[in-house]
């Protein structure tokens, strides 16, 4: 594993002021800060009502611990009127102008509850709900009890199911050990919005069915050690009939063949 992949222990509060000094100033404009750009950044941030923002996690930039590091964003927790909020702030070599079509996108997904609620967005920053939590990889290293995994999984399932019914595709579920992450009342969340899509036609159900169940992932191995060996033949046969009609009956079956 890089240092990267490093658990920091360190929690860093730290004064939006004080994001314009390195080390934070590069993780304000990730991957390079510029001093204009740093002040715009502060700026709006402080338009949000932010003046605090905290380091933690177990991704490292720079020496310092952030919640996680994307193709677009770096997430970090901040502090609205004294709440915990996750902030995602926009790479500054982002493909993309802002972030307010993911945000678009999030509150779409919130319409039909998945996702952390959406609280503000801006050009360079969206606000949401924290998620206090693991990767379900990692979370699946301490829970091994099937019933709950059951559950869990289950749940994952009907939050895919609902994103299906309003034709929104997530994008990145066939490979998503970073976006799905278990809180600590053991709720699932599916986070990132970024490269969500209405116009594709939606695959989250069979996306995460694969990634979980059919595919050779560390996750899916791990999911077959707490609930037994699977009938892949079964699935994809439930996978192939839901793709053709995204009935609920079809989706049970679905839920039968992976979870049963
Ligand atoms: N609301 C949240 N609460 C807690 N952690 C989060 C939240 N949103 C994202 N993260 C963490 O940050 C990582 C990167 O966020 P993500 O939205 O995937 O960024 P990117 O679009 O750049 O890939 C996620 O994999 C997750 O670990
Ligand atoms: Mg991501």
């Amino acid at each position: 594993m890089s240092g990267k992949e490093e658990r920091s222990a360190k929690t860093i509060r730290v004064h939006i002021e004080k994001l314009s000094e390195e080390p934070y100033a590069a993780i304000l404009c990730y991957p390079r800060a510029s001093y204009l750009e740093l002040r715009s950044r502060i700026a709006e941030l402080r338009e949000h009502g932010v003046n605090e923002v905290e380091f933690a996690g177990s991704t490292v930039i720079s020496n310092v611990p952030v919640l996680g590091k994307g193709f677009v964003g770096v997430v970090i927790a901040a502090y609205l009127n004294g709440q915990k909020v996750a902030l995602k702030i926009r790479r500054v070599d982002a493909d993309r102008a802002s972030l307010q079509q993911e945000a678009e996108l999030l509150a779409k997904a919130n319409a039909v509850q998945v996702g952390p609620r959406l609280i503000g967005v801006s050009r360079n920053f969206l606000l949401m709900q924290y998620i206090e939590g693991k990767a379900l990889f990692e979370w699946l290293a301490t829970h091994r009890e099937k019933t709950l995994v059951s559950e869990v999984l289950t749940d994952i399932l009907e939050q895919c199911w609902r994103l299906d019914r309003i034709g929104l595709d997530h994008g990145e579920l066939s490979n998503a050990p970073k976006h799905l992450l278990i809180d600590t009342e053991a709720k699932p969340w599916i986070v990132d919005f970024e490269t969500a899509s209405l116009s594709r036609r939606p695959a989250n159900v069979t996306s995460v069915c694969q990634f979980l169940f059919t595919s050779h992932s560390a996750v899916a191995r791990a999911v077959a050690e707490v609930l037994g060996e699977r009938n892949r033949e079964a699935i994809i046969d439930a996978l192939r009939l839901y793709k053709n009609e995204r009935t609920r009956e079809n989706f049970s079956r679905v839920i039968q063949a992976c979870l049963a």
